[in-house]
């Protein structure tokens, strides 16, 4: 075997089906068939690294680390944007636009937009084709060279596509092996500069944080400084593991056989050569449709997998960009239309501590309220006391707060302790040795709802007072009748107070018995005839449940609506379920050690044994929905089927269409898998969807699952 020319055409072969994969997201040949290939090339490479090429996929997994970076000079400089939140700035920029093209004020001028990209500049230098060096933006004069982490990235081409060839063969509809051949017929472009930005996703920032809580490291405050620190990351090995992406939005020196006259063209022509343009990229005809693109990417935002923090607007015709020109730090023809800060200051004034369903005490910043992305904030989380001990965060303390999507709002840092001198940047750094006043909150060692003792239990501090604590009864009556619970319509935290606190109710198995406090009730203040009407009808509906939901609301410890789910698959319904050993529950399903102790000891409880009683004593009827179908031999076509949403569904909500097909019995699964029976996308699917046609699963549309559910 020629080994150098089975060499070049494995590098090529896996180059191409990675720009298949991560930027068309179109790919042809399975993971299986992918890592062959791969691991062919790293054999050969090993046993003859004479012959590994520059641009060798096996090169993106890191190097030796190293001691520190050295400085790289921007052929031209990286400039920034000009920016604002407001629309009459936004018209105001188109207005100067015409002015200075001596532009008529009611002729339209064409725009291309942009998706503004929250994460870390970074410019790559492609010579004769080949990444040769790419660098952060720096003070945009001058960055550091960090080709070796760069290189790790998937979305960073590391030999560069032939814009026709690419062009001619996706014309032509093309596929498999003669679209292979592009790599090979490369006549590459002598030189260019990309510029664009690399991000962290924010599944991947979370986990990432979530093990570095593990590992006792200091958690990032946001993806954009994760990307950040995984790019100057001296072990390009850890920026390997860290899943970045990048998107390219412009240039800076290039050889001039790239040919292009508007910004969107200059887009398509960087897709061709190989890198990761944002589908979101689009033409406003004038600056009215740029206004509604920022109305759309505003109302999406938080559907993006990424951080962004606006939309930029750029002058589409290159000809005009260059007419209009730069000024020292910003170009003239573009701005960037920016959304309402996520995050803003504020003092603590207060730190309370709240006590869970399960009896872990959360410590909450009262706060002077805010505005933060156009909401009022008044409290923040500070998850637990080792979060305060790492931030240094006491009351008094002026802090970063954010919010991001619909999640509690959170203390990122502290900018300011109390009591301390403004220090010259002001930005207070954790761990820094400020004396006095620089202590931190100290979570009490007593539950402050109950005054029982209270146990270290990892992370958490935890209440032992199970079953007397009021703030753990409230807890869990509220999780009891929640939606995804018991979904008794109108049971929320402020009824359960006054009801708990007046004494109406002590255990969930109360609620079914509240028709005889009718006159109690009428008593409390707020309740007309006609809420505690709706709210005992809403509670009598709720008797008729699944049973699954039903396991799922008793709040056993570490019994989420899938492991409820299974129990009632396994042991059909509560008896089957108190009768299981911890072997049977171990056995069954593989659930771990952990949960099958909990469900064990859960029953061996004589109150919550006295509870269920109770409820089932008050008429609460959970019915198996599998087994009476099956026992009238009308099996759903669903039954033990397994599923994957991806995408957003037009009729349902994630949990919804989860619920549906769990009654069913079926089984809906969080992640791609060979055991999969149906992959159900929606709009905008994420990479599930790319693995999913990846692995050769059965994909459906929403239409034929809603087919599927009627069958
Ligand atoms: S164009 C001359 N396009 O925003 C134009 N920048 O405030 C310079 N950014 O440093 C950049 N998304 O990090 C451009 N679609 C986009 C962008 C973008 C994010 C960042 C970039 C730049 C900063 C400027």
């Amino acid at each position: 075997m020629d080994i150098k020319k089975r060499i070049n055409e494995l590098t090529d072969e896996v180059n191409y089906h990675n720009y298949l994969y991560y930027v068309l997201e179109d790919p042809v040949i399975s993971d299986f068939e992918f890592d062959k290939l791969l691991k062919e090339l790293s054999v050969l490479e090993e046993k003859y690294p004479e012959y590994a090429r520059a641009d060798s996929p096996t090169k993106r997994v890191g190097g030796e680390p190293v001691d520190k970076f050295s400085q790289i000079t921007h052929h031209i400089p990286m400039l920034s944007l000009d920016n604002t939140y407001s629309k009459d700035d936004v018209i105001e920029f188109d207005r100067k636009v015409k002015r200075f093209l001596n532009f008529p004020a009611d002729k339209d001028i064409e725009y291309e937009c942009e998706l503004k990209f929250d994460g870390l500049a970074i410019e790559l230098i492609y010579e004769d084709g080949l990444f040769t060096v790419g660098s952060t933006r720096g003070d945009g004069v001058t960055g550091e060279d960090v080709t070796k982490n760069l290189k790790t990235i998937k979305t960073i081409p590391l030999k560069l596509l032939n814009i026709e060839d690419v062009e001619q063969a996706r014309q032509a509809g093309q596929t498999g092996q003669k679209r292979q051949e592009i790599y090979k017929m490369n006549k590459p472009l002598k030189y260019i500069e990309v510029r664009g930005e690399v991000l962290m996703d924010k599944k991947a920032f979370k986990k990432l944080n979530e093990q570095r809580l593990k590992d006792n490291m200091p958690l990032f405050a946001n993806p954009r400084n994760a990307a950040a620190g995984s790019i100057r990351q001296l072990d390009s090995k850890i920026t390997s593991e860290r899943n970045l992406v990048m998107f390219a939005y412009g240039i800076g020196e290039y050889s001039e056989e790239l040919k292009f006259s508007t910004q969107f063209e200059l887009m398509q022509k960087l897709k061709l050569l190989g890198f990761n343009i944002n589908k979101e990229t689009k033409i406003a005809k004038n600056i009215n449709e740029a206004l509604d693109y920022y109305e759309d990417i505003a109302a999406r935002r938080e559907s993006f997998s990424f951080d962004i923090d606006g939309v930029v607007i750029k002058l589409n015709d290159i000809k005009f960009q260059e007419k209009l020109g730069e000024l020292s730090k910003t170009p003239r023809w573009a701005t960037a239309y920016k959304f309402l800060a996520k995050q803003a200051t504020t003092v603590i004034k207060d730190i309370i501590v709240s006590v869970g369903r399960t009896g872990v005490l959360t410590p909450v910043a009262v706060l002077n309220p805010v505005i933060v992305g156009g909401v009022e904030v008044q409290r923040a989380t500070l998850h637990n006391q080792d979060e305060i001990v790492r931030k240094n965060i006491n009351i008094g303390d002026t802090v970063l707060v954010e919010r991001s999507g619909d999640v509690i709002p959170e203390v990122v840092k502290v900018v300011k302790k109390a009591g301390i001198v403004d220090s010259k940047d002001s930005d207070y750094k954790s761990g820094e040795d400020i004396g006095g006043r620089g202590d931190y909150f100290k979570i009490p060692n007593i539950c402050p709802c109950c005054g029982s003792v209270t146990v270290i239990d990892g992370a958490a501090i935890r209440c032992v007072n199970e079953l007397a604590c009021p703030c753990q009864i409230k807890a869990s009556i509220v999780h009891f009748a929640s939606k995804r619970a018991m979904d008794i319509d109108g049971l929320g935290e402020m009824l359960v107070d006054k009801f708990v606190e007046n004494k109406l109710i002590k255990t969930v198995a109360d609620i079914y018995y509240l028709h005889f406090e009718k006159e109690n009730i009428e008593k409390l203040e707020g309740f007309g005839k006609k809420s505690i009407e709706n709210l005992l009808n809403s509670i009598e509906k709720s008797k008729n449940i699944a049973y699954d939901r039903f396991i799922f609301a008793l709040g056993i410890r570490h019994v989420g609506e899938y492991v409820a789910f299974l129990l009632i698959k396994y042991f059909k319904d509560i008896e089957g379920i108190k009768n299981a050993s911890i072997e049977d529950l171990n056995s069954k399903f593989g659930i771990g050690e952990e949960i099958a102790k909990s469900i064990y000891n859960f029953f061996r409880l004589k109150s919550n044994l006295d509870v269920i009683s109770k409820l089932f004593a008050a008429g609460v009827n959970p019915h198996t929905v599998i087994s009476e179908k099956i026992g009238q031999g009308n099996v759903s076509p669903l039954y033990g089927k397994h599923f994957l949403f991806t995408g957003t569904l037009k009729n349902f909500n994630r949990d919804a269409a989860e619920n549906i097909i769990k009654e069913k019995g079926a089984i809906a699964e969080k992640t791609v898998k060979k055991s999969l029976d149906y992959v159900v996308v929606g709009e905008e699917p994420g990479s599930k969807y790319a693995k999913a046609i990846k692995s050769g699963l059965k994909i459906i549309s929403e239409d034929e699952f809603i087919k599927l559910l009627n069958e």
